[in-house]
C-alpha cells in the first residue's frame, strides 16, 4: 500500500520560510516583496487560483495588486497594464492568469513581461535557460514537484520517470528540470502524451510517473508498475450530484486503484497544487531579493 504524500506541511513549512526571510528582506534593505496579478474573465478554476494568490500574499506580507477584468479586456489594454508594472518598483513580480480569452494573444502578453519579474517562468529567455541549465524563475508547478522530491527524499538519479503531458506550465519544464545533471535530478526521462497508441507501453515503464495531462483518473493500476511513485499534477472538476457543489476535484490519476500497486502517490487535492502557490511565493521572494542572475 502506497505512501500518501500529503504535501499541507511541505507548504505550510515553506511558505513559513519565506515568511521569515521577507521580514528578513524587509529589516535590512527596506524592500517588501510585490505581486500584481491579473485576471481577465470569469473562468470559475481562474478565480478560486487568484483569490487564493491574494490570501498568500496577505499571509506573507506581500504588497499585492490585484486587477480583476471583464472578459471583454482588450489586448492592447493588458499590454498596456502589464507594460505599467514593468515600471513599477514596487513590484517585482507579474502574474497573468491563464488561459487568458480567445481575443487575446498568450504569447504576446507573455513576452511583455519583463523576464526579471516573469515569476511565472514562462518568458521564452527564462524557459530557454531552464533548458540549458543557467540560472532562471523556474514555472512554479515543476519547482515544486522538485521541492516535493527534495524533501520526501525521492531517488531520481538513473531512474526512469515517465511524463505523461506536454504542456508549457507543466509536462515540457519537470521533464526539462529531471533531465539536468544536477542533484534530485539526473533522471531518464520520456515523455509521452495523447498522440500515443498505446499511451500504457510508457507509463508501465515508469519508476516516477508524472501525471499531467488533464484527464479526469484516467490512470488506473493496469498503467503501473508495481512500486511507482506518483506525482499527480491534474486537478479536473468532474460532476458528483452526491456533493453539495455538484461535483469534485479528481486527479489525472484514480487514486483508490492506483494507491494499492504504488511505492508513493500525491493526493488531489492536497497534493502538488499546494506547492504551486508556495513556489509562487518564492518566486516572488527572489524576483525582490534579485536572486536570480541575469
Ligand atoms: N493557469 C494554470 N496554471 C497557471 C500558472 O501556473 N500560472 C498562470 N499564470 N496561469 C495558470
Amino acid at each position: 500500500m502506497a505512501k500518501i504524500l500529503y504535501c499541507k506541511e511541505i507548504a505550510e513549512t515553506i511558505k513559513q520560510e519565506i515568511k521569515q526571510n521577507t521580514e528578513k528582506l524587509i529589516a535590512e534593505k527596506g524592500i517588501r516583496p510585490g505581486l500584481a496579478i491579473l485576471l481577465v474573465g470569469n473562468d470559475p478554476g481562474s478565480k478560486a487560483y487568484v483569490n487564493s494568490k491574494e490570501r498568500t500574499c496577505k499571509e506573507l506580507g506581500f504588497h499585492s495588486l490585484i486587477r480583476r477584468e471583464e472578459e471583454n479586456f482588450s489586448e492592447e489594454e493588458v499590454i498596456k497594464l502589464v507594460k505599467t508594472w514593468n515600471e513599477d518598483d514596487s513590484i517585482h513580480g507579474i502574474l497573468v492568469q491563464l488561459p487568458l480569452p480567445k481575443h487575446i494573444n498568450e504569447r504576446k502578453v507573455i513576452e511583455t513581461i519583463l523576464p526579471r519579474k516573469d515569476v511565472d517562468g514562462f518568458h521564452p529567455e527564462n524557459v530557454g535557460r531552464l533548458v540549458i541549465g543557467l540560472d532562471s524563475f523556474v514555472p512554479c508547478t515543476p519547482a515544486g514537484i522538485i521541492e516535493l522530491i527534495r524533501r520526501e527524499k525521492i531517488e531520481t538519479k538513473g531512474k526512469h520517470v515517465v511524463v505523461a503531458g506536454r504542456s508549457n506550465i507543466v509536462g515540457k519544464p519537470i521533464a526539462n528540470l529531471l533531465l539536468q545533471k544536477k542533484e534530485n535530478a539526473n533522471a531518464i526521462v520520456t515523455i509521452c502524451h495523447t498522440a500515443a497508441k498505446d499511451l500504457k507501453q510508457y507509463t508501465r515503464q515508469a519508476d516516477i510517473l508524472i501525471a499531467a495531462m488533464g484527464a479526469p483518473e484516467l490512470i488506473d493500476s493496469d498503467y503501473l508498475k508495481d512500486d511507482v511513485v506518483i506525482i499527480d499534477v491534474g486537478y479536473n472538476r468532474v460532476e458528483d450530484k452526491k456533493e453539495a457543489k455538484g461535483y469534485r476535484i479528481a486527479g489525472d490519476v484514480h487514486f483508490e486503484d492506483a494507491k494499492a500497486k504504488a511505492a508513493a502517490i500525491t493526493p488531489v487535492p492536497g497534493g502538488v497544487g499546494l506547492m504551486t502557490i508556495a513556489m509562487l511565493m518564492l518566486n516572488t521572494l527572489k524576483a525582490a531579493a534579485g536572486e536570480i542572475q541575469f
